[in-house]
């Protein structure tokens, strides 16, 4: 068939303003509200992504109340949210990585929302396996799992402890870590959990809440263990990382607090999960290798984000939650 040079892909037509979870003032999750706010545009090197779901993230609460602002003085409304995933609806000039309609993770802020505008460099192909529920829910989390277990540089049959390996980041990480053979020792709190994280692969799991927490631990690895990665504080921490052998290593996202304490002989790493084209490649590979599952507690609609935050703030959450914006499962 011929096609006139005048004939353009159809693309979806963008609206000028769209729906958005925001806040106009910092406070407790019903400072959420649903807005009508402009429809971004995307800019040189920038992607606009239809959202179908966003990951709400305990950091996300944190934006919310304002005791962290990693962006500076804030803009209201601001609308919060790191991790989605969508369709790429527009590309601004430069952008040549990308196609209209092409299945994408989006990981920066703004993903509360119908749409957004990221860098290009923030945002990565949806690998095969992942419809948009797990997809969603897995940018920052995934980033930050993977690259953690990279940091540790396990070999097989080494053995490695995740501390709080019941939550969004834990849940994927235990599952990198099987992919590399490990022997993954795991801590998680009640059945449900505990059923979960043993699900996903690890070999054992215990109660890092429980008094003998680091005693059934030195059971489980009366040798000592190779690597920790460290996704909370808790009672049992140190008593934990103690076991850790001279030569191991422990890495730690930052954000968790109290920092784990130096110890001599042992690598400790703080890191940030980071996103790039190379990046999202390796996540891709590893999401493929591991065979991921992400593990989704709750959805809630777009306008009922007040109601994930308020449930998210209740705490123990076993995965992660999730904002559905639109519908459709990718
Ligand atoms: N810097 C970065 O790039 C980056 C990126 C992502 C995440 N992070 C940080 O990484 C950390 C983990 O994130 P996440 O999304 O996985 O959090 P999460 O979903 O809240 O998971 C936290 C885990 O820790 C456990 N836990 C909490 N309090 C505990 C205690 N007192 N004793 C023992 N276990 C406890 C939880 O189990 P229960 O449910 O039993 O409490 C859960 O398994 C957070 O600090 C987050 O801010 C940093």
């Amino acid at each position: 068939m011929a096609i006139s040079k005048t004939a353009r892909p159809r693309t979806a037509t963008i609206p000028a303003t769209m729906k958005a979870a925001a806040i106009d003032r910092f406070g407790p999750p019903s400072a959420l509200k649903l807005h009508t706010l402009p429809t971004p545009k995307p800019g040189r090197g920038q992607v606009l992504v239809a959202l179908h779901t966003a990951g709400v993230g305990i950091w996300d609460a944190s934006i919310r109340d304002g005791s962290w602002r990693p962006n500076g003085r804030p803009k209201f409304p601001l609308v919060p949210g790191t991790d989605g995933a969508g369709t790429v609806a527009a590309k601004g000039p430069g952008v040549r990585r990308f196609r209209i309609g092409e299945r994408v993770l989006a990981n920066d802020s703004g993903c509360y929302a119908e749409y957004v505008a990221l860098d290009a460099d923030g945002v990565g192909r949806v690998p095969q396996r992942l419809d948009f529920k797990q997809a969603g829910a897995v940018a920052t989390t995934g980033l930050t799992a993977l690259q953690g277990i990279d940091a540790l540089r396990l070999r097989r049959s080494q053995t490695v402890l995740i501390y709080g390996a019941s939550g969004a980041v834990g849940t994927l990480a235990v599952q990198f870590a099987k992919a590399k053979r490990a022997r993954v020792l795991a801590t998680a709190s009640g059945r449900e959990a505990a059923t979960l994280v043993r699900r996903l692969g690890a070999d054992a799991v215990i109660d890092a809440r429980s008094k003998s927490a680091v005693e059934q631990l030195r059971k489980l690895a009366p040798d000592g263990i190779d690597a920790a990665l460290v996704l909370t504080g808790g009672d049992s921490l140190e008593g934990c990382l103690d076991l850790v052998r001279a030569g191991g290593r422990i890495a730690y996202p930052n954000g968790v607090e109290p920092e784990p304490r130096r110890r001599p002989k042992i690598r400790l790493f703080a890191y940030d999960g980071e996103a790039g084209p190379r990046e999202f490649a390796q996540l891709a590979r590893a999401i493929d290798g591991a065979r991921l599952r992400v593990p989704i507690a709750a959805v809630y609609p777009l306008a009922q984000a007040a109601k994930a935050h308020a449930r998210l703030e209740r705490g123990h959450v076993v995965g992660r939650i999730e904002l559905q914006i639109r519908r459709g499962q990718g």
